[in-house]
Formats: structure tokens, C-alpha cells, sequence
């Protein structure tokens, strides 16, 4: 048994301690925002914060969530009014969409320390994010947004 804080509300699970938490959240708990890309740490796609740090939760075992606080795409905003969520709209950052959970997770964990970082900041935040779209340039650019509009 596992308990923890998800987005915000107290939940209890009973699968393996070892489970990865991305199946956790995913199977378990429904919530497929985050997305299953490498599962080795490689590709970002899996990205969610624990106690506000952004992790791989493809490698992260479900026991390494005991007692702390889980955020996931979805504990973002109810609405989709968080800035960087704004930021994302405004300049049409995704094409298939598919690493942009990721993407926005590290984002607003980069943004929590660094309110504005620069060029450079932003791609040493961001270099473990991929993204086979190329999408990278409107990335950087709604992060610049996101720091103006929060
Ligand atoms: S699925 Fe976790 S880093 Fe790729
Ligand atoms: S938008 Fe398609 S992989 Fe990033």
C-alpha cells in the first residue's frame, strides 16, 4: 500500500511498491495526460513533478512516492489557465502533441526556480525533453511567454 498526494488530493494504491509510476498514474489512476515514450529516462515524455522537482517517471518506482506530492499535466489547472499552459496556446507549440505533457512539466518546474531564464537556461533545462517534431524554437519561445504572463 502507497499513499500519497496526486495533484493535490490524498490517494491510496496497492500495487507493487516497484511498479513504475508512470503505469501507476497512467493504469491506475486513469490519468494518461503523462505519456510512455523510452522508458529508459531518455525521451522527457513521462515527466511529472514530485514535490515540485521534475523526474523520468518511467524509472521512478511507486515507492518513491510515499508520503509526498505528486503533480501531474492534469493537477496543472483545472482549465488550462496555468501561464505556461496559456504560453503553449498562444503560440501554437505542439504538432503532434505527444511530448508537449512532458515538455510543459519541465517548463513550469524550470519556471518555479528561474522566473525569467535565459536562451541558454532554457535549453540546458529542457535538453532531456525530446521531441520528433522539432518543435523546439516555439518551445523556447512560450517559455519566454509563459515568464511574461506569471
Ligand atoms: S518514457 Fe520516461 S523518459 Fe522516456
Ligand atoms: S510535438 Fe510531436 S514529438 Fe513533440
Amino acid at each position: 500500500m502507497t499513499s500519497f498526494s496526486l495533484n493535490g488530493r490524498d490517494v491510496t494504491v496497492h500495487d507493487d511498491p516497484s511498479t513504475p509510476l508512470l503505469w501507476v498514474i497512467r493504469d491506475t489512476r486513469g490519468l494518461t495526460g503523462t505519456k510512455f515514450g523510452c522508458g529508459a529516462a531518455l525521451c522527457g515524455a513521462c515527466t511529472l513533478h514530485i514535490d515540485g522537482e521534475p523526474v523520468r517517471s518511467c524509472i521512478v518506482p511507486l515507492a518513491e512516492a510515499e508520503g509526498r506530492s505528486v503533480t501531474t499535466i492534469e493537477g496543472l489547472s483545472e482549465d488550462g489557465s496555468h501561464p505556461v499552459q496559456r504560453a503553449w496556446a498562444e503560440l501554437d507549440v505542439p504538432q503532434c502533441g505527444y511530448c508537449q505533457a512532458g515538455q510543459i512539466m519541465s517548463a513550469t518546474a524550470l519556471l518555479a526556480r528561474n522566473p525569467a531564464p535565459t536562451d541558454a537556461q532554457i535549453d540546458e533545462a529542457m535538453s532531456g525533453n525530446l521531441c520528433r517534431c522539432g518543435t523546439y524554437m516555439r518551445i523556447r519561445a512560450a517559455i519566454h511567454r509563459a515568464a511574461e504572463l506569471s
